[in-house]
């Protein structure tokens, strides 16, 4: 297995890279941020618990991530390995993921990164909340947002720099720039 961690602060460009990165390594998508997503415009029971969290830009809780992973790896048996995005977010979700792979026999190849400054990162989202939906893309949520990321999420990158697995990608400038230097940190670790 493949395991890879794209990790970076609201609007970095996870979501915009993954699609690529999944079909060039053959693996399967996880982002618990489009997983909520879908749970919530479907008003599952678990949608409905973490609505407001979502609303108001906070994490929801590491109970309800572990939920939704379970079920999506419970429907792909025969796994080439996973690229995760906006997971893991906490250190204990950190420790989850470890224990989760290990059922596999597997461990996380590496976690990239995405640095972008904080005033593109709020250009960016303001621009998608023109036309998103998402109820997170407002300026007052945007920033609790980032607050969120500084407190809460921030210190995995220092949980996986001591893991040796902390890989910083330059995450502004075009697609493909990006792409490719997503690609050639993973090539490192793949080979
Ligand atoms: P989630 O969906 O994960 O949102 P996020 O981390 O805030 O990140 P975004 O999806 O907003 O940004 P992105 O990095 O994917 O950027 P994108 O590619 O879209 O989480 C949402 C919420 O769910 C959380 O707040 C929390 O409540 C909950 N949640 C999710 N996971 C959780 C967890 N594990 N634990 C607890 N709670 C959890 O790009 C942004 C924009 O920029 C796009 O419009 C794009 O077109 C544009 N763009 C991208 N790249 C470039 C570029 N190079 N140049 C110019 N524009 C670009
Ligand atoms: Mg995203």
């Amino acid at each position: 297995m493949l395991n890879i961690v794209l990790f970076g602060p609201p609007g970095a460009g996870k979501g915009t890279q993954s699609s690529q990165l999944t079909e060039r390594y053959h693996l399967l998508y996880i982002s618990t941020g489009d997983m909520l997503r879908e749970e919530i415009a479907a008003q599952t029971e678990l949608g409905k618990k973490a609505q407001d969290t979502i609303t108001r830009g906070e994490l929801v809780s590491d109970d309800l991530i572990v939920a939704i992973i379970e079920k999506r790896i419970k429907d792909n048996p025969k796994l080439k390995g996973i690229l995760f995005d906006g997971f893991p977010r906490t250190v204990s979700q950190a420790h989850i993921l470890e224990d989760l792979l290990k059922r596999f026999n597997s461990r996380l190849h590496c976690m990239l990164s995405l640095e972008v400054p904080q005033n593109i990162l709020l250009e960016r989202l303001l621009q998608r909340g023109k036309t998103s939906g998402r109820s997170d893309d407002k300026e007052d949520v945007i920033l609790n947002r980032f607050k969120e990321y500084e407190e809460k999420t921030a210190p995995v990158a220092e949980f996986y720099k001591q893991a040796g697995l902390y890989t910083p990608i330059v995450g502004t400038g075009t697609l493909v720039e990006i792409f490719e230097r997503l690609t050639l940190a993973i090539d490192n670790v793949a080979k």
